[in-house]
Parts: structure tokens; sequence; C-alpha cells
């Protein structure tokens, strides 16, 4: 009884075992076929188009999405005509001032130093030193102009348009405008309520001025 119930037992296993032999070499030759299949190399030579090139130029007028940078104000500085715009592009709120002066910070006190006088850290260790934010003639240029600067550089400085975006680019540009304000004010930009505030000021700032000193080291321009 025992022999005769193994038999059929072994017959089983030989084959399954062939089965799944059958199904493992079937699958290696489907990989084989897509592996083998015809394909083109980059820019390898083609006798389909009329070109000879299997890289297919995109279609005349193709943007890719998210880039089209239809709005010269906005992406340039420039109005239609060329030249520099004199208005921001969107409204300046205290959160682009303050993002403004964040990236201020980042991207330009090292070398225009933190007031914008061209006395930054690098220049101290004898980078180029640039000219001074508060000049007269550089005060004068539009915010297009400064736009400008920063995203394609000026002689010895880089151009960031890689590093900062166009919003944050122009919020740099809102905050050198406060930084000029702020070395340039004159007593009828103040509100006429504040100004015994400027002869009289308060207990804090009279601890932060002794304490420091606005422009006392220098470093912190
Ligand atoms: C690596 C140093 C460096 C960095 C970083 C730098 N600048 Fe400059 N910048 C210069 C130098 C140097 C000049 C003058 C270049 C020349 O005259 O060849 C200059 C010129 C300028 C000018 C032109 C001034 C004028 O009189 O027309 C502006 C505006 C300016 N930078 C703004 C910025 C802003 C804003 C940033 C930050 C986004 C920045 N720069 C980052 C070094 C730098």
């Amino acid at each position: 009884m025992l022999r005769t119930s193994k038999r059929p037992g072994r017959w089983r296993q030989a084959l399954w075992a062939g089965l799944t032999a059958m199904l493992l070499a079937g699958g290696a030759g489907c990989k084989q076929k897509m592996s083998y299949q015809p394909r083109y190399d980059p820019l390898e030579r083609s006798e389909i188009f009329t070109d000879r090139t299997s890289a297919r130029p995109a279609p005349a007028g193709t943007v890719a999405r998210g880039f089209l940078r239809d709005n010269p104000g906005l992406f340039l500085g420039r109005k239609e005509n060329g030249d520099y715009v004199t208005e921001f592009p969107f409204p300046i709120t205290e959160a682009v001032m303050k993002r403004g002066q964040e990236r201020f910070t980042i991207y330009c006190t090292m070398c225009h130093g933190f007031s914008g006088y061209g006395d930054g850290m690098i220049v101290q260790r004898g980078f180029s030193p640039p000219p001074s934010l508060h000049n007269p003639e550089t005060r004068e240029k539009s915010v297009g102009y400064y736009f400008s600067v920063i995203t394609n550089g000026y002689g010895a400085m880089p151009g960031h348009a890689h590093q900062i975006p166009v919003s944050d680019r122009w919020a740099i540009v809102a905050y050198v405008r406060a930084l000029q304000l702020s070395q340039n004010a004159r007593l009828e930009d103040v509100p006429a309520a504040h100004r015994k505030d400027l002869d009289a000021p308060t207990a804090a700032a009279q601890a932060t001025t002794s304490a420091s000193g606005p422009h006392s080291g220098g470093t912190h321009r």
C-alpha cells in the first residue's frame, strides 16, 4: 500500500518541476525580446525623417509649462519699448519688505554691507568694492535698473538669476529702496506728529545706542 501510494507522488513532483522550468524559460525569452527591440541612441541617425535625425525638434512656439515669461515688466524689469520700469510689478507689503531684507542679508551684504555702503566682509578682505547704494546717481536709478543688475550682474558683480527667484529679486529691490530712504530721509518724510520723537529718543533706543552705537563698529553696516 505504501509503495503504490508513493509512486504517483513522484510523478506529480516531476510534472511540476517540468512545468516550472517551462514557465521560467518562457519568461526569460520574453524579457530578452524586450531588451533587444529596436530603439535609437540619443542623436542617432534615422532613415525615417527627412532631416535624418532621430532627435525630434519641439514644434515651433512650444513653451515649457510655467515658463511663458510674457510680462517683460515682471521678468526683465523693462517696458515693451525696452526702458526700465519705474514701478514695482506687484504691491510691496510688509511681508515682501521683510522677505527682501532677509534675502538682501543672504545674497548682497557680503559685498554691499548691511547698510549698502559697499563695505561688506569680502570687500574688507580684498574684493573690489561696489559703489555705495547711497550715491546720488545710484539712488536716482529706477527699480527696473536694480532688478536688471541683480538678474544679470554688473561689472565685477555676478548675476543672481539662477539663485534668486523673480519675486525675491523684486523684494530685494524694495528693501534696497528702504535702505536708501533710511540713509537719506528728509525731515518732511517724517509725519508731522512724529517729528518731535526724533529729538526725544525713547528709553529703549537710548539703551541700544549706548550699548553698541548704531555705526560704531563699522562691520555691521
Ligand atoms: C560678490 C560681490 C557682490 C555681490 C554678492 C553683490 N554685488 Fe552688487 N555690486 C558688486 C560690485 C563689485 C559692483 C560694482 C561693479 C563694477 O562697477 O564693476 C556692484 C554693483 C551693484 C549695483 C550697481 C550700482 C550702481 O551704482 O549702478 C547694484 C544696484 C548692486 N550691485 C546691487 C546688488 C544687490 C541688490 C545684490 C544682492 C542681490 C548684489 N548687488 C550682490 C558686488 C556684489
